[in-house]
């Protein structure tokens, strides 16, 4: 299976699980099997201010790729700058999984997540923003 240049083993996929899918977790379901993993959801605006707690959600061991790194937020523009500055240059971060689904009062009250899916001209920017800076995965 592939998604883009990113060869998977298999479509087992580990959700991405805030609080959940840390480095550890995310390395034992690699153990046992998963295709993909996913980090838990990270904040843009979290990388784009530098928040070292934000820092420490962006770790990824190499024993775990292909990894996704999901990321959430509502501005388009920090969304494009984290991608193209920070994400990037990452050589050991596969793909990048924006999240439109989280239903956290804390999370939707800033737009962000779940709130996307009331706002589809939003969605849509963030979209193409980002898809238009990003290098991965490249067809
Ligand atoms: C504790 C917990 C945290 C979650 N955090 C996220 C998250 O950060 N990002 C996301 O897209 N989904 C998150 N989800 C949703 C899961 O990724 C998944 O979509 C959901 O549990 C349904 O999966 P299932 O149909 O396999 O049960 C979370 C779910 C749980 C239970």
């Amino acid at each position: 299976m592939r998604i883009g240049n990113v060869k998977l083993e298999n479509n087992v996929f580990l959700a991405p699980m805030a609080g959940v899918t840390d480095l550890a977790f995310r390395i034992l379901c690699k153990e046992m099997g998963a295709g993909l993993v996913v980090s838990e959801m990270v904040s843009s605006k979290g990388i784009y201010y530098k928040d070292p707690g934000t820092k420490t959600l962006l770790q990824v061991n190499p024993k775990e790729r292909p990894i996704a790194i999901q990321i959430f937020g509502s501005d388009p523009e920090i969304m494009a700058n984290i991608v193209e500055e920070y994400l990037n240059p990452r050589e050991d971060i596969d793909i990048i999984d924006i999240n439109m689904g989280c239903p956290a009062p804390k999370i939707v009250k800033n737009g962000d997540g779940s709130a996307l899916m009331k706002d589809i001209i939003l969605a849509r920017k963030i979209l193409r923003e980002v898809v238009k800076v990003s290098n991965k995965p490249s067809p």
